[in-house]
């Protein structure tokens, strides 16, 4: 289940017009599969618990220049979406708060290694597909 929700999300965000140029700008089309297993070991280590992945992910984001609030609520709807398609009810809400928890963490950091005053953030809305 991990294995399909990885693929149908990034196939759709790698076409996305806000996330896709990114993943494209920083991922060469050689080195997608790759990735793609990463994320699978990492959504498994979360889920599962297997730590089958022990990378450190926030730092790849911190490296992003272009990862703006605009840019997270997609990311994050857009995987949202994919896991409701994906996974019966209770499962996908579980996953869906994860993706939001880690989301607004790393968004927090991007934000705080900009420069910005984070005090008093909120958490990022939901951004409503068509
Ligand atoms: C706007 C939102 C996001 C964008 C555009 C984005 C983009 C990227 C990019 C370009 C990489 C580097 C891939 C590489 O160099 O191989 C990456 C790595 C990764 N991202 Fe994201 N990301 C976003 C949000 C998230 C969120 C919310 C999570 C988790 C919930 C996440 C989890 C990861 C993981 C686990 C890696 C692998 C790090 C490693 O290589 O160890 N990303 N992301």
């Amino acid at each position: 289940m991990i294995r399909a929700v990885v693929d149908r999300f990034y196939a759709n965000a790698r076409e996305d017009e806000l996330v896709g140029p990114v993943f494209k700008a920083a991922v060469p089309d050689q080195r997608w599969q790759a990735h793609l297993d990463t994320i699978v070991d990492f959504w498994s280590s979360v889920l599962l618990g297997t730590r089958r992945y022990d990378g450190r992910p926030l730092r790849k984001h911190l490296m992003l220049p272009e990862l703006q609030d605009v840019q997270f609520r997609r990311w994050l709807a857009l995987f949202r979406q994919t896991v409701e398609e994906v996974c019966p009810p209770d499962l996908a809400a579980f996953w869906v708060d994860r993706s939001e928890r880690i989301g607004n963490s790393f968004r927090i950091s991007v934000r705080m290694h900009n420069g910005d005053d984070v005090t008093g953030l909120r958490p990022l809305e939901r951004e409503v597909l068509p």
